[in-house]
């Protein structure tokens, strides 16, 4: 067993599984200061309004995106209410505050290295909080990085599948686009092909790159949090799977990753062309808004509160 203050991994398993199936590791993190419900509230009344989305906890795990709840409070209001409340709230992208950036780094490298591969090709670490009452449900998803998530507080149960299989998420769905909510179609019939773990506070999950998942909670309210970052071939898949998913609301669907190599690196490097103009103007949570508008559709900001609400907080 590799271990360390913050992370404790089996090598052998790691070697087996890293980057490839979800496997259950340690981490040392339960107890940490940042975790705290006030400072949870703190570090919310910090964030831009669209960091945070929240709405209610009581959903089917096949819920269709237009159905979820939303909850009339404040993203603080929401935090402070969670023992008595049915919410579900995520704080994304936290790396953005020093403190947790610094937790985040620490943590993903040294899972790295404890799995034995190189700290060289970890990009884009971004760290995404989850604050949600006891019987909450986060529904069908994937998501398009590699994740560890560990849990903080309050027991969770994590239900993996196959991320290989097709037949419960197609290629179209990997597509990735701001105008699509996360949430994915769900049929009855997959959960006997899930993978379920019990994960109690100091206990983690590996979530390789789209693995689909969905996420309950145990019987009192719990935090945890994704700790993400990307390898160089996750980048070089999300930017082929984000041309796809641009031109296919362009009316020119694309084939999978990997059919046409030659159209795949067009494709990455159309995307970076793009990106080299847009990105020094998204740093404005007004423009991202705009942009996000008139490239993918109003849809594209469905998880916006309303100003009076963010105001509120
Ligand atoms: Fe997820």
């Amino acid at each position: 067993m590799s271990t360390s203050p913050i992370v404790s991994i089996d090598p052998e398993v790691a070697r087996a599984r890293f980057l490839k199936q979800p496997f259950t590791l340690n981490h040392g993190l339960a107890d940490h200061p940042l975790f705290t419900l006030p400072r949870l509230i703190e570090l919310a009344q910090s964030m831009p309004g669209d960091r945070i989305e929240y709405n209610s906890g009581k959903v089917a795990v096949g819920v269709k995106p237009e159905d979820v709840p939303r909850i009339d409070k404040s993203p603080a209001e929401v935090i402070r209410s969670i023992e008595t409340d049915n919410a579900w709230m995520v704080i994304k992208r936290v790396e953005q505050d020093p403190a947790y950036r610094a937790i985040l780094e620490a943590f993903v490298l040294e899972a790295n290295r404890a799995a034995g591969r190189p700290t060289d090709d970890c990009s884009d670490l971004q760290g995404f909080i989850f604050v949600s009452s006891a019987n909450a449900t986060t529904p069908f998803h994937v998501d398009m990085e590699e994740n560890i998530l560990i849990q903080i507080r309050g027991d969770k149960f994590v239900h993996t599948f196959d991320n290989a299989d097709r037949s419960l998420v197609s290629e179209q769905a990997l597509e990735i686009s701001p105008s699509k909510h996360r949430n994915l179609p769900y049929g009855e019939l997959f959960e006997v092909r899930a993978t379920r773990h019990a994960l109690k506070p100091g206990e983690a999950l590996h979530m390789p790159y789209v693995v689909p998942h969905w996420v309950s909670t145990g019987t009192t309210y719990s935090i945890s949090m994704a700790m993400t970052w990307k390898t160089r071939e996750v980048l070089r898949l999300n930017k082929i799977r984000t041309m796809n998913g641009t031109l296919r609301r362009f009316g020119l669907p694309q084939s999978a990753p990997g059919v046409s190599p030659l159209r795949d690196a067009a494709k990455v490097v159309t995307h970076d062309a793009i990106h080299a103009v847009l990105d020094p103007l998204r740093k404005s949570e007004a423009i991202r808004n705009f942009l996000r508008g008139i490239i993918y559709g109003k849809e594209a900001n469905y998880y916006l509160q309303t100003g009076a609400k963010r105001a509120g907080m």
